[in-house]
């Protein structure tokens, strides 16, 4: 790539980075002025644990009006509504609420996640952490931020010192083993963290607030925006035995410990049911 390609590539990263953050902004605003006390389950997805409220329907619907305002052509894929096909290689990944038990508990880690892809690539990405006030932002080549701070995941940890953020999935019996692998992983790290939001977790990874994280099925729309924060913070994300990151297993830490939490989890096999 010549220089001025490179400087067209930053640019639009920049752009689409700058449109994403204000999306994300105005959805956190909506959401927190309209949270009721206690909101209500509207209905389950994969299982009855996996709900949805009425406002991560709206938080999509607001965000895909912004990107149809601003950028018609664009496809976007959300969680809650699917793939919208486009033209011209953007599309949008949106989930409007990571952390969706968090908000019906009124726990104060949920996040409005946007990333943007050009032809297939995650190009700028924002994890907007709405009741902390914090935006994590990214643009590929232009760094990790929060707000005005530079990020840099923690780097030299040994295994036996890290700090490991996880999840769980919404059915019971991938849990069963998800909890199997936990109990192996615990002894051997300095502690574990189930924080709610597969996004906020990837993000921590990119602030230094935990060492690592790994989780077995999380889908694009969880992990795209964050993961490009997390890269750009100098971490590196992935699935198991060199494969890219899926909803067979993201796995994120600093090179170094990435290989250690690997080589620990590849024997207890956590991709079997
Ligand atoms: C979930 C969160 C959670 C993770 C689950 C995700 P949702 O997303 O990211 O931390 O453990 O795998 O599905 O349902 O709150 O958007
Ligand atoms: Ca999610
Ligand atoms: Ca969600």
């Amino acid at each position: 790539m010549d220089e001025r390609e490179y400087r067209h590539d930053r640019a639009r990263a920049e752009e689409l980075l700058e449109l994403a953050a204000g999306i994300a902004e105005e959805a956190g605003q909506m959401l927190l002025a309209k949270r009721p006390a206690r909101p209500e389950v509207l209905a389950t997805k994969s299982s009855p644990t996996d709900v949805v409220t009425a406002l991560d329907r709206a938080a999509e619907e607001l965000i895909r009006g912004r990107i149809a305002e601003a950028r018609p052509r664009d496809a976007v894929l959300g969680e809650e509504g699917g793939d919208t096909p486009g033209e011209g290689g953007v599309r949008w990944v949106v989930d409007p609420i990571d952390g969706t038990v968090n908000f019906l508990y009124g726990l104060p880690d949920w996040a409005v996640s946007i990333g943007v892809e050009v032809d297939g690539e995650i190009v700028a990405g924002v994890v907007h952490n709405v009741p902390r006030g914090e935006l994590f932002t990214a643009s590929k080549g232009g760094g990790a931020w929060l707000r005005g701070e530079r990020l840099r995941c923690n780097t030299g940890v040994p295994l036996a010192k890290a700090l490991v953020a996880t999840g769980f999935g919404y059915e019971a019996g991938r849990r069963r083993v998800q909890a199997e692998v936990l109990a192996q992983v615990v002894p051997q790290v300095r502690d574990i963290r189930r924080g709610g939001s597969c996004a906020i977790d990837l993000c921590s990874v990119a602030a230094g607030r935990v060492d690592a994280y790994y989780e077995r099925g999380t889908n694009y729309w969880d992990h795209a925006a964050a993961g490009l924060v997390a890269v750009e913070a100098g971490a590196r994300i992935g699935g198991l035995n060199g494969r890219p990151v899926s909803p067979d297993m993201a796995l994120c830490a600093a090179p170094g410990l990435f290989e250690e939490l690997h080589d620990l989890l590849v024997p207890l096999d956590p991709e079997h049911d």
